[in-house]
């Protein structure tokens, strides 16, 4: 549920976009040739990453770290500076090392220490990665298995674009029934090459790592950039993605909350976007409201380590969701304060 919601947030901080990755600079270079994991190498649920790992834009391992992956969204996306530091904070706050700043992106490993205990990395569920995955299984309803690729939600994530003249375009992802909103919107503003700006099929498969195994089925390969690919050419800032969640959200209203380990068992979330909350500075503040709202109840049990997590999240975030959004405080004493 978390993950509806983290992948959407904004603000205009200026864009470093450091040498030599100028803005639509061709991908792949030279420095960051195509690798296929190797057995120890550690991927999961997103293809961003993957992609970014079996490039080395991010550390091939699979272990990354806060600095990595801001640098990587630039780089490599041009996500904007905001969005990137968002992203990149409560992967690790939720699913990492606060203290060193390390995340596994797929499964937990004890290369990532942890304030009480080793965490449980991208693949750890109703955290970052939650229920409605563009082509991962809900969490309950695969065994635990919410992070390897799945053929059959990608086939049909594939007719709607068909229905789009092959694209996954904002109206193809907003007809998909199996919305993530905010990563949906990377497959048409991030994963298209900046020449032409379409998701095609071409660029989404390749990301995504889908190849067509006949009669209609897709199997998965290590996800990769595609071959002359340029990124976007203007940063894909908060206030970008926010835009285009409310778009995709009024088209068709769908309510928040998850499955609790049975089928039929989905439970809505309190927080909803309400009719007050659909608007851009709305949507910014509700993802922010939610994103420190999944901590405390996660491990309300123990004292400290919520405190930390919150602390970290707070002195991150804080600056970018700030008064420029007219969110209301979100200063630690507060949370405190609301929790007792
Ligand atoms: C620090 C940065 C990032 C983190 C921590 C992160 C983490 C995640 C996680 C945990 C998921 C699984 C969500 C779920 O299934 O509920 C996910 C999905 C996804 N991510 Fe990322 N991500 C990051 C950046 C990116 C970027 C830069 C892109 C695109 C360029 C991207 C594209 C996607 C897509 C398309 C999905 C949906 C996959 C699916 O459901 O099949 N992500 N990400």
């Amino acid at each position: 549920m978390i993950s509806s919601i983290v992948f959407i947030l904004v603000l205009s901080v200026h864009q470093c976009d450091s040498y030599p990755y100028l803005a639509s600079k061709l991908q792949p270079d030279i420095f960051h040739p195509f690798q296929e994991p190797g057995p120890n190498d550690i991927r999961g649920p997103c293809p961003g990453l993957n992609a970014a790992a079996n490039h080395g834009f991010i550390s091939r391992s699979g272990i990354t770290t806060l600095a990595e992956l801001v640098q990587m969204q630039q780089d490599l996306y041009n996500v904007g500076l905001d969005l990137a530091i968002v992203l990149a904070t409560v992967g690790v706050a939720l699913d990492g090392d606060i203290l060193t700043g390390k995340l596994s992106i797929g499964k937990e490993s004890s290369a990532v220490p942890g304030l009480l205990r080793t965490p449980g990395g991208l693949n750890a569920h109703n955290k970052f990665e939650g229920d409605t995955s563009l082509t991962r299984n809900d969490y309950y309803l695969a065994d635990g298995d919410n992070f390897r690729f799945n053929g059959t939600l990608y086939g049909m994530m594939y007719a709607e674009a068909q229905k789009n003249n092959g694209l996954y375009s904002w109206k193809a992802m907003a007809d998909y029934p199996l919305l993530l909103y905010g990563a949906a919107t990377f497959l048409y503003e991030l994963f298209p090459n900046g020449t032409d700006k379409l998701p095609t099929e071409k660029v989404i498969s390749s990301f995504f790592g889908a190849k067509q195994t006949g009669n209609g089925k897709w199997a998965a390969t290590p996800e990769r950039i595609p071959s002359n690919w340029y990124k976007r050419e203007t940063p894909y800032t908060l206030v970008d993605v926010a835009v285009e969640i409310l778009k995709l959200y009024l088209e068709h209203i769908a309510l928040f909350g998850g499955n609790t380990g049975r089928p039929n068992s989905f439970i809505l979330n309190p927080l909803q976007l309400t009719l007050d909350k659909q608007t851009v500075n709305g949507i910014l503040c509700f993802l922010y409201q939610t994103i420190l709202s999944v901590v405390p109840s996660q491990i309300e049990t123990l004292v400290t380590t919520p405190l930390a997590i919150l602390n970290y999240l707070t002195a991150n975030l804080d600056p970018i969701f700030g008064p420029q959004f007219g969110c209301p405080s979100t200063s630690l004493d507060q949370i405190v304060a609301k929790k007792q």
